[in-house]
């Protein structure tokens, strides 16, 4: 086996964004694309020879095409072990848990997320250090930096590696671990949460659940905690399959996109639990009985309902969410008396906040939620914590977030996105909504008065790092909000993503539909930034 060096380009567009690089999968078949950006990554990483790397990925169209090349490309640059998950597969969060297990050096990720996946779907790669979680900007930059100068990458010359088989081998002088993808996430999971309880639960025959893991990555997961180990009835899991396409679905657990789970969960004979995790396990939308638990919402109520579950008894350090995400969580944490920090979007903002232990819980809006047992989100932890809130409360999904708005009040929230909107006219929108910042302060809509316009801008408290122009908000003086943001992850023209958040405290008012309580602000959204002028569209291509 020797090491072909290999010339090449750069390319000019290999910067990450919100979540690492996510292409087409077509752009990432260039000859070269792939192996570009894995050597950048580790022509940037200073000391990361004879360190230990963990690889997995979301099972995707490429996902083990790409496998086979990162594995001679670490062994061709003198990386000393990879442990990488059985069948290619590793979920987000069992990636960043092994990360810690094994205090190696980081983790490479093979995944775009929710986005649809096949031939003509999107790749990714994600790269993660060694706290577990995403790699911080300043890291990303100097990928990136590597990207645009780079001349040629190493890679072994050698046959491609069974995968599908645990074991260990060599690869090159380089260990090769292929480990069983769920063993390590499965233990951490039993320390955090009541088993037994829960095992009681869904044993008691009066509770049944349904786990709609859109054939992505979470099926072997799901399976294995809540069919095998937690006593929940056979087919309690579907499309539990993963598959290069995800059957054709995008894997992205909303409303829209879930629509077997919600089928079920909506129909008479609905079950009293629903849930349903993305492409690569780090998101998880919750449904009750026909009911539907906002994620903003769900982060405020597992703050409350910490206290009853085992990993989180001993009180909160503090929470987070991102700003766009709903104030829900805000109330709690004032009662409980403990920080909140509002971050720009993206799970890296919440790194150093989990490692300097400011903060224990933390989420956003988009379906994820997360503590400082990893650092990413995790779908099943959530829904893990869910099921051990309701074994102890042995209350419905509806009792206990409706108990919860009647103590603490309702933030009606809801996201409108703009989705494959002309790059120039998105931008030309969010120049026009930040010329009326100095104008907007004091003026009147109905009964909301503009208390603040600006461009949000973050210090992490941790390392003093400034991150500049993170969504335009508009906040009200009773605390109502609407930002404007574009997003950092779609990888076909922009996407314009609008959040509305509404605070109701009259428990008389609670029921009303969400679209509805927020229509006064639907309609000073559409006067601030004259949406439809600029994105040419009559309404949003996704509510959430
Ligand atoms: C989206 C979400 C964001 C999340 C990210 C990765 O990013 O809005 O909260 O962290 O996906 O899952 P966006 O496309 O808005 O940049
Ligand atoms: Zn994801």
């Amino acid at each position: 086996m020797s090491i072909q060096v290999v010339l090449t380009q750069p390319f000019t567009d290999q910067k990450p964004g919100t979540s690492g690089l996510r292409k087409p999968v077509r752009v990432f078949q260039q000859p070269n694309y792939l192996e570009n950006f894995i050597q950048s990554i580790f022509d940037s990483q200073e000391g990361i020879g004879g360190k230990t790397l963990v690889l997995g990925g979301d099972g995707r169209y490429y996902n083990r095409q790409a496998i086979q090349t990162i594995l001679k490309m670490a062994a061709a640059n003198g990386i000393g072990r990879v442990l990488v998950g059985c069948g290619g597969l590793l979920s987000t969060p069992a990636t960043s848990c092994i990360i810690r297990e094994n205090k190696a050096y980081g983790g490479i990720i093979l995944s775009a997320s929710h986005n649809p996946g096949g031939p003509d779907g999107d790749f990714g790669v994600k790269f993660n250090i060694s706290n577990g979680g995403p790699a911080p900007e300043k890291v990303t930059e100097a990928i990136y930096a590597r990207s645009r100068e780079i001349q040629r990458y190493q890679i072994l010359q050698a046959a491609d590696v069974n995968i599908d088989r645990i074991g260990s081998f060599k690869l090159g002088t380089m260990d090769v671990e292929v480990m069983d993808p769920v063993a390590s996430y499965l233990k951490l999971m039993e320390s955090l949460f009541d088993f037994d309880r829960i095992k009681d639960l869904l044993t008691s025959g009066n509770f049944s659940m349904c786990m709609d893991s859109m054939h992505a990555v979470t099926g072997p997961y799901a399976k294995r905690i809540f069919e095998e180990t937690l006593g929940a009835q056979p087919g309690t899991v579907i499309n539990g399959e993963p598959l290069e396409d995800f059957g054709g679905g995008h894997p992205d657990p909303n409303l829209v996109y879930a629509k077997a789970l919600v089928e079920k969960m909506f129909a008479d004979e609905a079950p009293d639990f629903g849930a349903a995790s993305d492409g690569d396990g780090d998101r998880n939308m919750i449904l009750g009985r026909k009911f539907f638990v906002t994620p903003s919402d769900s982060l405020a109520i597992l703050t409350a309902n910490a206290h009853l579950v085992p990993g989180y008894k001993d009180g909160l350090k503090g929470v987070a969410r991102s700003m766009p995400t709903s104030s829900a969580v805000d109330r709690v944490a004032q009662k409980l008396g403990i920080d909140c920090y509002e971050t720009p979007t993206g799970w890296k903002f919440f790194g150093n906040l989990l490692d300097a232990d400011k903060v224990t819980l933390c989420g956003e809006e988009s379906f994820g939620t997360g503590s400082n047992h990893i650092r990413e989100k995790d779908g099943l932890w959530a829904i893990l914590f869910w099921l051990n809130i309701i074994a102890v409360r042995r209350q419905s999904v509806e009792e206990i977030v409706k108990a919860h708005w009647q103590e603490y009040g309702r933030n009606f929230y809801s996201r409108h996105d703009y989705e494959e909107v002309d790059p120039t006219r998105a931008a030309e929108l969010v120049e026009y909504v930040r010329s009326q910042f100095s104008s907007l302060p004091g003026r009147q809509f109905g009964k909301y008065t503009v208390a603040l316009a600006d461009d949000f801008c973050y210090t992490d408290p941790v390392d003093g790092s400034v991150s500049k122009n993170q969504g335009l908000r508009i906040v009200f003086t009773d605390g109502s909000r609407i930002v404007f943001r574009l997003s950092g992850t779609g990888t076909k023209g922009a996407t314009i993503r609008v959040y509305l958040e509404s605070y109701e405290p009259d428990a008389n008012k609670h029921h009303l539909d969400t679209q509805l309580a927020l229509k006064h602000l639907i309609a000073i959204a559409e006067e601030i930034a004259q949406i439809k002028k600029f994105t040419g569209m009559d309404a949003p291509t996704v509510i959430t």
